[in-house]
């Protein structure tokens, strides 16, 4: 075959391989054999010096004209064939903006510290105000401001956990009860005091069903002009009630603390049986007087309670262990 019909046939057939083509690819390996340096179109411009002068011209025309035809069927198609791989890979990552979403779990607070907020929300709607403070506490604070006598118990080693807090001038424990920030409100707060205190508490005690070395109590301290035992009753069946049911009945047994003269528990009747629910009493005036309040113009009333026991009574939990061990199946009852 001539170099020219060679032309002809590749004019004639070219056209439709390229719009035939369906991948760039596949195009591009078209295109090196319609034009690349091996193609008929290659050849025949090589070919030219040896063609009849009165030929070359027409030749030369013609092989330009498919070479530019060709070119510009490629780059046509070229261009189709990009858009629509764009068009395919765009599809492909397309988000599914409207399928629904996973969840993540959600966590939930520990019983303790949900019977904790629920009892300083109780007191706060009463119009109390919430304070916490220091775990690790001085003598002074938890013990002597509180007029613990200096051979008192609770004081020694096999009772409390003592700090080795280095040179000193007081000795530093862990503090046994919330019962501290009495004093240090109290020493930065003028009366009239309302006052609850949430907090982890400690002391030397082996773990059984119903003792812990860490444990949670609320405190509470009343105090104004004339506060009696009565609004300490009142408040405390009180708080009781919204805690354990409106029917809930109360009653007071005489205790000693330290810190409060007189000095009571206060039982509750809850499932069918009677249960001390808290420690409370009138403020010592000795304690008014380590504050610097004076005891002849204002009275008071405290209390504290365990937040775990409250906890268990609340739940019907018997074993204070089930409440710290980490074992997830018993809090996840508790959402
Ligand atoms: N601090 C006492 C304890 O840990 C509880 C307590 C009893 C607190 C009577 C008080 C109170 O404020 O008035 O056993």
């Amino acid at each position: 075959m001539s170099t020219h019909d060679e032309l002809e046939a590749l004019r004639a057939e070219a056209p439709a391989r390229i719009a035939a083509a369906t991948s760039i690819d596949e195009l591009s390996e078209l295109e090196t054999e319609v034009v690349g340096k091996r193609s008929p179109v290659a050849s025949g411009r090589r070919s030219l010096g040896s063609v009849d002068p009165d030929q070359r011209r027409d030749l030369g025309r013609s092989i330009n004209d498919i070479a530019i035809e060709l070119g510009a069927l490629i780059d046509a198609r070229r261009e189709e064939l990009a858009g629509a791989e764009a068009a395919v890979a765009l599809e492909a990552d397309a988000v599914d903006v409207t399928l629904a979403g996973r969840r993540p779990r959600r966590g939930t607070h520990h019983i303790v510290q949900q019977v904790m907020d629920e009892v300083v929300d109780l007191f706060v709607a009463m119009g109390y105000t919430v304070a916490t403070g220091p775990e690790a506490e001085t003598e002074f604070y938890n013990f002597t401001a509180l007029n613990f006598p200096y051979d008192h118990p609770t004081r020694l080693e096999s009772d409390t956990l003592y700090l080795d807090y280095g040179d000193v001038p007081e000795e530093i424990l862990l503090r046994t009860h919330t019962s501290p920030m009495q004093i240090r409100f109290m020493e930065t707060h003028d009366p009239p005091v309302y006052l609850v205190v949430p907090g982890r508490v400690f002391r030397r005690d082996p773990v059984d069903s119903t003792h812990s070395p860490v444990f949670h109590q609320i405190e509470g301290l009343a105090v104004d002009a004339d506060i009696t035992f009565g609004d300490l009753k009142g408040t405390l069946a009180h708080f009781a009630r919204e805690f354990l049911g409106p029917q809930t009945n109360v009653k007071f047994i005489p205790h000693y603390f330290p810190f409060t003269e007189p000095s009571a528990e206060m039982h509750v009747h809850y499932n069918g049986e009677w249960m001390e629910l808290l420690g409370c009493g009138m403020v010592d005036p000795a304690v008014f007087e380590a504050v610097g309040y004076d005891p002849g113009a204002v009275t008071g009333f405290a209390f504290g309670m365990g937040a775990d026991r409250l906890a268990m009574v609340r739940h019907g939990v018997t074993d204070l262990r089930h409440l710290f061990e980490p074992d997830i199946r018993i809090l996840r009852q508790f959402r």
